[in-house]
């Protein structure tokens, strides 16, 4: 089932999500819609704050649709266990923010280790657009957004614009 996004800003994105100590077949079921609502966006990533579920679960699936096989990972408690010195820079946008985007700079490469849907451990050194989207889809689970690695003004002018994108919508809907 497709959850509802919610869109920035919202005090909910902002703030930290709590380790999941026990692995439920709730929450199993919470990933497998965050899973139906990325593909559907169509994202590369999802973080539990943004369908208003405050617990450290991320869904990911950075293979490029049209010329590979898809591989979704559902990850618990995920976290960076060490990340490189090279960086990169990644234009990244945001299915909380729709239609807006901007360059960030992170660590090329990532160690990361998580729980997996049957509740194993597993880790994984990431590069490229994986390694980008599970540092922003991480930030999420500590309340933060990739526009906070922004200069105040651009952040400022991109909140404005997602202001009046919700204000528009709000009115659609009525
Ligand atoms: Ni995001």
């Amino acid at each position: 089932m497709k959850r509802p996004i919610i869109l920035h800003p919202d005090p909910r994105l902002k703030k930290t999500s709590l380790y999941i100590s026990d692995l439920t077949d709730d929450l199993r079921l919470l990933a497998d819609d965050m899973l139906e609502t990325m593909y559907g966006a169509p994202g590369v990533g999802l973080a539990s704050p943004q369908v208003g579920i405050l617990k450290r679960l991320v869904v990911l699936d950075c293979v490029k649709a049209d010329t590979n096989a898809p591989r979704p990972l559902i990850m618990f408690n995920p976290e960076i266990v060490a990340s490189s010195e090279e960086i990169s820079v990644y234009e990244e946008g945001c299915l909380s923010m729709p239609e807006q985007f901007a360059e960030v700079t992170r660590p090329a490469q990532v160690q990361v280790k998580w729980i997996d849907r049957d509740g194993k451990e597993q880790s994984e050194e990431m590069s490229g657009l994986w390694s980008t989207c599970i540092q922003h889809e991480i930030d999420h689970l500590d309340g933060k957004l990739f526009i906070d690695y922004l200069k105040p003004l651009k952040r400022q002018m991109i909140t404005r614009k997602m202001i009046k994108f919700k204000r528009e919508r709000a009115r659609e809907n009525l």
